[in-house]
């Protein structure tokens, strides 16, 4: 089970959240009627009956760990780190949004390796940034001003074959559908962890020891019931 938790700096005792950095103060982006019919088509049972709210862009880390010294065993997981950007916002009146969703998460990934992020997101008007995601192996957390989600994984499916594979290859994270605990507000029902670019980890630990870092990028596009 992975949780998924969006949350404000007012609930942050309430959700024990965890704000790695301070938060500029923002309101909620507004709807996004116009971009929800670029979803982008997959495999996972589909948001129809559901309202586009937030479409954010993580850019951070997957962390995996390798004990034992055993070269055949499986890297355990530990953790991610990223940052959140709201891209929904500007995606919504953009009329060249269909094309720019699919290679933006592998942009933005190239980009921070070369420390040049902030200047991408700036460039196409993404650089809202929303808040901190941190995730361990207990509880994950996602710090926002807006919204509040806390969701259960419930269907994956793998990344197409087109998705940029990482820095070095790695592949691209699957697919995600996250559904409400109960405990989300501002309407949240389903978030779909799409457009994965890189954070896989390595088939085995041949190599590696000790706790190690995979870059990654993903789209997390929210939904809920009408408002
Ligand atoms: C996670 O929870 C399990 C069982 O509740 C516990 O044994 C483990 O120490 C916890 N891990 C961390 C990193 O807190
Ligand atoms: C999605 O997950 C739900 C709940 O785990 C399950 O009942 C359903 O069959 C899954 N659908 C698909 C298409 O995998």
């Amino acid at each position: 089970m992975r949780l998924f938790q969006f949350c404000s700096l007012a609930l942050y005792l309430r959700f024990l959240c965890v704000v790695a950095a301070p938060l500029e103060a923002s309101s909620c982006p507004a709807g996004l009627g116009s971009l929800a019919a670029k979803y982008p088509p997959n495999a996972l049972p589909s948001p129809e009956g559901l309202h586009l709210k937030f479409v954010v862009l993580g850019v951070g880390t997957q962390n995996y760990i390798c004990v034992g010294g055993d070269d055949a065993s499986e890297p355990g997981t530990i953790g991610a780190v990223a940052q959140l950007y709201d891209i929904g916002t500007r995606l919504n009146t953009d009329p060249h949004a269909q094309s720019k969703i699919s290679p933006l998460s592998g942009r933005a990934l190239v980009s921070a390796s070369k420390h040049r992020l902030e200047g991408y997101l700036k460039s196409e008007g993404y650089d809202r940034r929303l808040g901190s995601h941190f995730f361990s192996q207990n509880r994950t957390q996602h710090s926002t001003p807006c919204p509040i989600a806390v969701v259960t994984k419930k269907n994956a499916t793998d990344a197409p074959k087109a998705a940029f594979p990482g820095l070095a290859g790695e592949g691209a994270m699957q697919w995600l559908r996250l559904v409400d605990d109960g405990m989300s507000v501002d309407g949240i029902d389903t978030v779909y962890r799409i457009e994965t670019a890189g954070g896989s980890k390595p088939a085995s630990c041949k190599g590696r020891k000790g706790d190690f870092e995979v870059p990654y990028a993903a789209q997390y596009w929210m939904y809920g019931g009408a408002a």
